[in-house]
């Protein structure tokens, strides 16, 4: 079996200051090589949040029109004018950069092995099965419908409490809208999913700087569980997406979150709203890290597509699955693109 060592206590070590161990090499494997010609450099969809919740019915329409376009094309959008205070945006990222300062016992209390462990440290991606590791640490806490945090550093819960409550309302709101551009009755489908109890989880990512960022990945190409993911990062990019059939390096408008739709969304939509493959490269100079916000149905709901979204033109995509018996599996098994929801086609 690999080494399951963090990313921080490897840099530390002076025999890697200038190579990395081969089992960090991801990009050895012929199909993730960096190509330029595998590159695009299309603009990301820009939501206004404003003008959704707070503009006139017109424009309110034309932003759901408009994220209809982004959710059926590109399954990724960033989200501007979206009222979190900067100074919370900033707080969230100190304190989980706290959190991964502190010294390994600190951290290692929460080395978790099972994917519903409500509070779990660790290292690369899924250490289980996954043949390579990848150069990020990442601590990840659920915070609804019950609100978990480390104790430690001091400041953190009530911080992650904060930055929980705003990116779930945030979540919701873009919720709606995204039901009502599916032409779907907010209600009927907050029925189906249970979603007075929605799954919320926090996930910090560390990627500190790598002597060979060139054969590494910070997180590899996967596609996110859930319905929404929004996403916060600390000014360093990395993030890739996968845009018809080419990755695009994303590079997020000043104070913006960058917003992805999620397996769920495309289990729901029936497959009109797709997940998208998204990867995190590293770099040799600076520190990067990311703030995951993701919401998802109740883990006890079992989730099909929406009935109003099945017709003659539109066979049903996929079987019913409940969420924490997704999530499960997906723990299960070797990370291969979207594997996962091809079992429920
Ligand atoms: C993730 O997909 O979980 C992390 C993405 C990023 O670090 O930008
Ligand atoms: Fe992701």
């Amino acid at each position: 079996p690999l080494p399951n060592h963090t990313i921080k206590e490897l840099s530390k070590s002076q025999a890697f200051t200038s190579s990395i161990p081969s089992y960090y090499h991801a990009l050895r494997n012929p199909d993730e090589e960096l190509r330029p010609e595998d590159f695009t450099d299309e603009e990301i969809p820009v939501i206004d949040f404003s003008l959704l919740v707070g503009g006139t019915a017109m424009e309110r329409a034309e932003v759901i029109h408009h994220l209809c376009m982004a959710c059926s094309e590109w399954g990724f959008f960033m989200v501007v004018n979206h009222g979190i205070p900067k100074r919370l945006m900033d707080e969230t990222l100190d304190a989980f950069e706290n959190f991964f300062n502190q010294n390994e016992e600190d951290k290692n209390e929460y080395l978790g092995k099972h994917v519903l462990d409500p509070i779990r440290f660790g290292t690369s991606f899924n250490t289980s099965v996954d043949k390579t590791r990848y150069w990020r640490d990442y601590l990840k806490v659920f915070v609804n419908p019950e609100f978990h945090s480390p104790a430690k550093p001091s400041g953190f819960r009530n911080i992650l409490f904060e930055y929980a409550a705003y990116t779930r309302e945030i979540g919701k709101e873009l919720l709606k809208a995204i039901w009502e551009s599916l032409e779907l009755k907010t209600e009927d489908i907050e029925v189906a999913l249970d979603f007075s109890s929605c799954f919320q989880i926090i996930v910090g990512n560390l990627y500190p700087p790598c002597p060979q960022p060139e054969l590494a990945l910070g997180i590899p190409a996967h596609s996110d569980h859930g319905l929404l993911t929004i996403l916060l990062q600390n000014g360093i990019n990395g993030l890739q997406v996968k845009h018809k059939g080419k990755w695009l390096h994303v590079k997020p408008l000043p104070n913006s979150f960058l917003v992805n739709t999620g397996d769920h969304m495309e289990i729901v939509s029936n497959g009109r709203y797709k997940s998208v493959l998204h990867r995190a490269e590293v770099n040799e100079k600076s520190t990067r890290m990311s703030i995951v916000s993701l919401i998802g149905p109740s883990l006890e709901a079992i989730v099909a597509p929406a009935p109003q979204l099945v017709d003659l033109d539109h066979h049903l995509s996929f079987n019913a699955m409940r969420y924490k018996d997704f999530m499960q599996q997906q723990q299960a098994n070797p990370l291969k693109e979207k594997s996962i929801l091809d079992l429920l086609r």
